[in-house]
């Protein structure tokens, strides 16, 4: 056996890469291609690594469902006790589906609708992460006209620089989400006078993909220090909630651990008086990223004068990381053989120059060969579209030696239901 690095539970057994028990060209072969296999043993460890860290402390885990929100996906979350952040309608709706109950979903983002906010007030969630002082007034209004009482939990902007990709750093004076350092307690006071809402906590998020311990640290003084002036200014505070988690091994990446770094919080915390806080994270790449991987078929190999190209049946609409964010994904093949390796752009069939998915890779492949794009489990398939008319991939979930299919491929006819001809 030979483990992927980062990758618990993606190994090769002999030639043949596999994920937990199963073969993954088998599926390939049985699903078609390009195909998302999760690992749920990947999972469950990364989600074990948080709950070591919060052992004997009051912390709730609300998975970030925009990583990934499949059904089948939720469902591995749900059962394992987790809450769940949202940040739409439709995430709503998926999450119940998937059996999560109303009191562990919190809402974030920064343009709720009105029609939201009264179908999370009315399905009873457990509390509203508020981005603006406008927002507020909003949720005010529509709670007291709904009869019920809105919980919130004031979004605040830290102004610490994450040293991640600038379209994922979020806690910075420059973005747009939360409420301004600046601002926070004048905002708690017109929330804790404001009908309609009950105040419950305070949360930050300062970006996503980060590997760095200090801005953490930071973000967290930070934030205490506002506890501090919005609970001496006689509101009080159950729960803090301290936004998104870690990031992961793409390439070479080393994140600390979500259990070191948790210690190193918690040190800070209980020097500070806040060591028995409830506390409440909303981790979702880190949970999920290094779990996915996306199975695709070389189609062609085009040999240049500048650049060798092998075409792959995956593309920008399935993995539209690389042309957003120049991002990395580790690409291997599903059955390792001796052949020598060129170099190659990976790229799919899109039709824009754009559509890449990994640059300079020595592979040594033929077409009709099967490839696994890594880290492939978090903002892939919750990001994938509809361009060029392209279906959205089939998933499987993988449990030991079980793969369970829980999206079917979609088809011409599923992308255009819902749309009308013109009459004649
Ligand atoms: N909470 C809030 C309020 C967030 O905005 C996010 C992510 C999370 C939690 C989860 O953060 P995580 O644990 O996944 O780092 N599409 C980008 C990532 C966008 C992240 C946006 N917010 C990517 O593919 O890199």
């Amino acid at each position: 056996m030979n483990q992927l690095p980062g990758h618990p539970h993606f190994a090769w057994h002999g030639d043949a890469l596999h994920a937990e028990q199963v073969r993954l060209d088998a599926l390939a072969q049985q699903y078609g291609t390009p195909l998302f296999v999760y690992s749920k043993a990947s999972m469950l460890e990364a989600l074990a690594a948080y709950q070591r860290g919060f052992a004997g402390r009051k912390v709730k885990i609300c998975y970030a469902m925009k990583a990934n929100s499949s059904l089948g996906v939720l469902q591995v979350f749900a059962r394992a006790g987790c809450g769940f952040d949202i940040v739409s309608g439709g995430e709503l709706e998926r999450v119940l589906t998937a059996g999560a109950q109303p009191q562990d979903i919190i809402f974030s983002g920064v343009g709720k609708t009105r029609a939201e906010m009264q179908r999370a007030l009315a399905v009873g969630i457990g509390c509203f992460n508020v981005e603006s002082e406008a927002e507020l007034e909003v949720l005010s209004a529509v709670a007291s006209a709904a009869g019920k009482t809105a919980a919130v939990s004031i979004r605040v902007n830290p102004n610490v620089d994450p040293k991640t990709h600038p379209y994922i750093s979020t806690g910075l004076k420059g973005n747009k989400f939360g409420v301004a350092h600046e601002r926070t307690l004048a905002t708690y006071q017109r929330a804790a006078a404001l009908p309609g809402l009950k105040v419950v906590g305070i949360d930050c998020h300062i970006g996503s993909q980060i590997t760095d311990t200090a801005p953490y640290l930071d973000a967290m003084d930070r934030i205490l220090d506002l506890v501090e002036a919005i609970e001496g200014a006689g509101i009080a505070l159950q729960h803090i909630d301290f936004g998104g988690g870690l990031g992961i091994n793409y390439n070479g990446d080393q994140p600390p651990a979500a259990d070191a770094l948790w210690a190193q919080l918690f040190a800070k915390l209980d020097a500070r008086g806040f060591g028995d806080r409830q506390f409440m994270i909303e981790p979702g790449r880190s949970l999920v990223g290094n779990a996915g991987a996306c199975l695709t078929e070389v189609l062609y190999l085009k040999p240049g004068e500048q650049k060798n190209f092998c075409i792959i049946d995956a593309a920008m609409n399935d993995l539209p990381r690389p042309a957003m964010y120049q991002a990395y994904h580790a690409i291997v093949p599903l059955q390792r053989k001796d052949s020598a390796a060129e170099t190659y752009d990976v790229v799919g069939p899109v039709c824009e120059s754009g559509d890449w998915i990994g640059r300079d890779r020595a592979l040594g492949v033929q077409a009709g060969d099967r490839l696994a794009v890594l880290s492939a489990g978090a903002y892939c398939m919750s990001m994938a579209s509809n361009y060029n008319t392209r279906g959205r991939a089939a998933e499987v979930l993988v449990d030991g030696a079980q793969a369970h299919l829980i999206r079917e491929r979609e088809t011409a006819a599923d992308q255009m239901r819902g749309e009308k001809l013109l009459p004649q």
